[in-house]
């Protein structure tokens, strides 16, 4: 099958998996309307059961303005079978997006935890930049112009690693050096001008998280001040209901980020909780949602917020095990008490849209 013919048919199997999840939707209240009066995106991380599963693939259509693949963008997926990547997963998300008008986030070019298993533990500077650049090329060429986000790079940074700038030790930093994240960033400009390209991280908004947010600060307010192409950065806003977070250290970091005009997205939202839930709407749900609740009420009132995205939809896929109960619907695919919690969120946003707009 020719390049045309499969993109063709990849588009055409899209389009009919988006009329079946359509067929029903409209009776069923929806978060992707209510994100879009906020003026935001809201996604979801979906993996190969997006395409087996209808109720859920319903729910993305309903909920979603943009989707994430969850792992089959990642460098050590897509270079599973050798050097040259597999980007067969990348055309066929973007098929199904563009047949369902949703909005992609690239996750994620170049992150420690997924270098391809043959990737050399040694390999001077040369070497590892063209091993790296030349995946962040083939990888975001395959997709330009048609993918709204890429996660160019994730988790680069460690403080208690030592190095004086916080950077993680990883591979990439020992071969290339302290630029290989600059570098990383203008390959993914050069080979999409189009995309926003953002830095993500974790535990930027817990109350241990200061090193942590003094570290990306210092990261990004390098790559600005070098004129890197950077547009952005994710807090992923893995929460644990019992560990907190520190809502006003988190709109202090987004200040500065808009300061240095970055938008700030919520990344790979969910809310872990120990102890298997006791059913639908249980003490764990409503713990979960409260969590929810508060944590976005903060989060909606950013001013240089752009996504919000959850790491998952449903309870049945989270990385999380699933007796957790961390995501807005649960395992049957019943929306519960954190679907309206992200529902209230957005209303919020977009009543706030519309007064300064108004
Ligand atoms: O589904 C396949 C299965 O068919 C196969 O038999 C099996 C063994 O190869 O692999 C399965 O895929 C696994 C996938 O999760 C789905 O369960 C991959 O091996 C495994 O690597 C993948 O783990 C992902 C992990 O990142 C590493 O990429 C998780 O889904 C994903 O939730 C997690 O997400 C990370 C973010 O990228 C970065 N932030 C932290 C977050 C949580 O760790």
């Amino acid at each position: 099958m020719g390049e045309i013919d499969r993109r063709s048919f990849l588009a055409a199997s899209a389009a009919a998996l988006t009329l079946a999840g359509h067929a029903g939707a409209a009776e069923l209240p929806a978060l992707g309307p209510l994100a879009k009066a906020a003026g935001l995106d809201f996604g979801a991380a979906v993996g190969p059961w997006l395409w087996r599963e209808a109720d859920f693939r319903a729910a993305v259509l309903r909920d979603c303005t943009a989707i994430v693949p969850e792992y089959e963008w990642k460098w050590d997926y897509l270079a599973r079978a050798g050097r040259r990547p597999d980007l067969q997963p990348i055309q066929r998300y973007l098929a199904f997006a563009e047949a369902s008008g949703l909005a992609l986030r690239g996750h994620t070019l170049v992150w420690h935890g997924a270098m391809p298993p043959w990737y050399p533990a040694a390999a001077g500077r040369r070497e590892a930049l063209r091993l790296m650049t030349g995946h962040v090329t083939d990888v975001v060429a395959s997709a330009r112009g048609r993918v709204r986000r890429w996660d160019v790079v994730n988790e680069a940074v460690a403080p208690e690693d030592g190095e004086p700038d916080g950077l993680r030790r990883t591979p990439l930093l020992a071969q290339i050096g302290r630029d290989y994240v600059e570098i990383a960033f203008r390959a993914a400009a050069e080979a999409d001008p189009a995309a926003r390209l953002i830095y993500n991280d974790y535990g930027l908004d817990a109350p241990y998280g200061a090193a942590r947010r003094e570290a990306v600060l210092r990261l990004v307010e390098q790559l600005v001040a070098r004129g890197t192409p950077i547009h952005g950065v994710g807090v992923q806003s893995h929460l644990a209901a019992a560990d907190g977070y520190d809502g006003e250290a988190l709109a202090v970091f987004a200040a500065r980020l808009q300061e240095m005009g970055l938008e700030f997205l919520v990344t790979e939202l969910d809310v872990a909780n120990p102890g298997p839930g006791p059913g639908p709407g249980g003490a764990p749900d409503h713990e979960v949602a409260a969590v929810y609740a508060h944590y976005l009420a903060g989060v909606v009132e950013i001013p240089n917020l752009t996504g919000i995205f959850t790491w998952g939809l449903s309870d049945r896929h989270s990385w999380i095990t699933a007796s957790q109960r961390p995501l807005p619907y649960d395992g049957a695919m019943r929306p519960k008490p954190a679907w309206d919690a992200i529902a209230d969120a957005l209303r919020r946003r977009a009543a706030e849209t519309h007064r300064l707009t108004a």
